[in-house]
C-alpha cells in the first residue's frame, strides 16, 4: 500500500518521464504551464486507488492515470474560456497568458495527449479504456454546454442543477475510478460498484466546489471571488437562495442574475443574500448525504475493509478542502 503523497508523487514522476515535443513551443508551453503550476491531481489518484483497491499493478495505471489528468487540464483550459476566469491555481489562466486562439489549440491538442496514454494498454483493455473514455469526455461536453445554458435561464431546478454537474465533474472522478478498476482486472459489478461512488463522490466535490467560490479564501482556492456569481452560474447556492427566499428577496436575486455587470456591488449583494438564507446549511447536508450515497456503493464492493481505507480517507479529505 502506498501514501497519498507517494501517490502524488507517482505522478509527478510520470509526468515528467513522458516530457512532450517543444515544437511549436507556441503550442506545447501553455500543458507545461497549466501542469506545473500545482493542482491536487485527485483524478489521476483516482485512478491509482482504483487498481490498488483490487489488488492491481499500480504501475500500470500510471500513463492511464495521466490520461484522466490531461483530460481534466484540458477541459480547464477551455473552462476558463467559457467562464471569462482570469485567474487559476493563483496563476493567470492560459488565454489570459497565452491568448485565446493558443488556449483552444493548445487545449485540443491536450485533449489528443490524454489518448495517447492509452496507447500501451493491451487490445482489450485499450478498447474498453477508449470506451470509457470518449462516452466520459462527450457526457462532460454535454455537462459544460448546460451549465453554459444556464447562464441565461433563470428558472433552473435542483434536480437540472445536478443533472449539469454530474455530467460536468462528477461521471469524470466515475471514470477515473472505474479506468483503475478496469486495469486492475476488477469484475464488473465491482468497477460499476465503484464508479457509482465517484459520481457521488464528484457531485459532493462540485457542490464544495461551488461554495468555495464564495465563501472559500483565494489563497488557498487560487481562483477570482465570486466568479460563479459574476457569471450568472446556476450554483447549488443559487438554488437554495431561490428556494427559500421571500418574494422581496427572490426579486432581488432574480434582479442580479438577470444581469451581466463587473460592479462589485452585485457580488456583496448577492453574497449578503445567501448568507441571510442560510444556504450554507442546506449544502451541508447535501455534500454530507452525497458523501453517504458514496460510502453505501463503496460498502458492497467485494474487496476487504482494509483495501477500502484510502478511498474511505480520500472522500472525507476531498469535503473538508479548503481549494
Ligand atoms: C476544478 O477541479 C474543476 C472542478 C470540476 C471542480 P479541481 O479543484 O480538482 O482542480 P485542480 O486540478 O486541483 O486544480
Ligand atoms: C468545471 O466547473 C467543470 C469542468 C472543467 C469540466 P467550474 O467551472 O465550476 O470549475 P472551476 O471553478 O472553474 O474550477
Ligand atoms: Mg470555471
Ligand atoms: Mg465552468
Ligand atoms: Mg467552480
Amino acid at each position: 500500500m502506498y501514501s497519498f503523497d507517494k501517490f502524488h508523487e507517482l505522478i509527478a514522476e510520470t509526468i515528467d518521464q513522458n516530457p512532450f515535443s517543444k515544437n511549436p513551443n507556441e503550442l506545447y508551453e501553455p500543458m507545461d504551464y497549466i501542469l506545473n503550476i500545482g493542482g491536487k491531481r485527485i483524478r489521476p489518484i483516482l485512478t491509482l486507488l482504483g487498481t490498488d483497491l483490487f489488488g492491481g499493478e499500480v504501475e500500470k495505471a500510471l500513463k492511464p492515470s495521466l490520461a484522466i489528468e490531461f483530460f481534466h487540464n484540458f477541459s480547464l483550459m477551455h473552462d476558463d474560456i467559457m467562464d471569462n476566469a482570469s485567474l487559476r491555481r493563483s496563476k493567470p489562466t492560459v488565454h489570459e497568458k497565452f491568448g485565446l486562439n493558443t488556449a483552444i489549440l493548445s487545449g485540443d491538442a491536450m485533449l489528443v495527449k490524454a489518448y495517447q496514454f492509452l496507447e500501451d494498454l493491451d487490445a482489450e483493455l485499450f478498447k474498453r479504456s477508449t470506451q470509457l473514455f470518449s462516452r466520459t469526455a462527450l457526457e462532460v461536453c454535454e455537462g459544460q454546454q448546460l451549465d453554459v445554458n444556464y447562464e441565461t435561464k433563470l428558472n433552473v431546478s435542483y434536480e437540472d442543477y445536478i443533472k449539469m454537474i454530474s455530467l460536468k465533474t462528477s461521471v469524470l472522478l466515475g471514470a477515473a475510478l472505474k479506468l483503475g478498476a478496469i486495469i486492475a482486472g476488477a469484475k464488473e459489478d465491482d468497477a460499476d460498484k465503484l464508479y457509482q461512488y465517484g459520481l457521488n463522490l464528484g457531485i459532493a466535490y462540485q457542490l464544495k466546489d461551488d461554495y468555495l467560490d464564495v465563501f472559500g479564501s483565494l489563497e488557498h482556492l487560487g481562483k477570482k471571488h465570486a466568479g460563479d456569481i459574476f457569471e450568472n452560474k446556476k450554483t447549488i447556492l443559487y438554488i437554495s437562495a431561490l428556494e427559500a427566499a421571500n418574494e422581496e428577496e427572490k426579486e432581488e436575486l432574480l434582479y442580479w442574475y438577470s444581469s451581466n455587470t463587473d460592479n462589485i456591488d452585485k457580488v456583496y449583494a448577492v453574497e449578503k443574500l445567501f448568507r441571510k438564507l442560510n444556504v450554507n446549511r442546506k449544502l451541508s447536508t447535501l455534500i454530507r448525504e452525497y458523501t453517504n450515497k458514496a460510502h453505501s456503493f463503496l460498502d458492497q464492493i467485494d474487496v476487504s475493509e482494509e483495501r477500502k481505507a484510502y478511498l474511505r480517507e480520500l472522500s472525507e479529505v476531498l469535503i473538508d478542502r479548503q481549494g
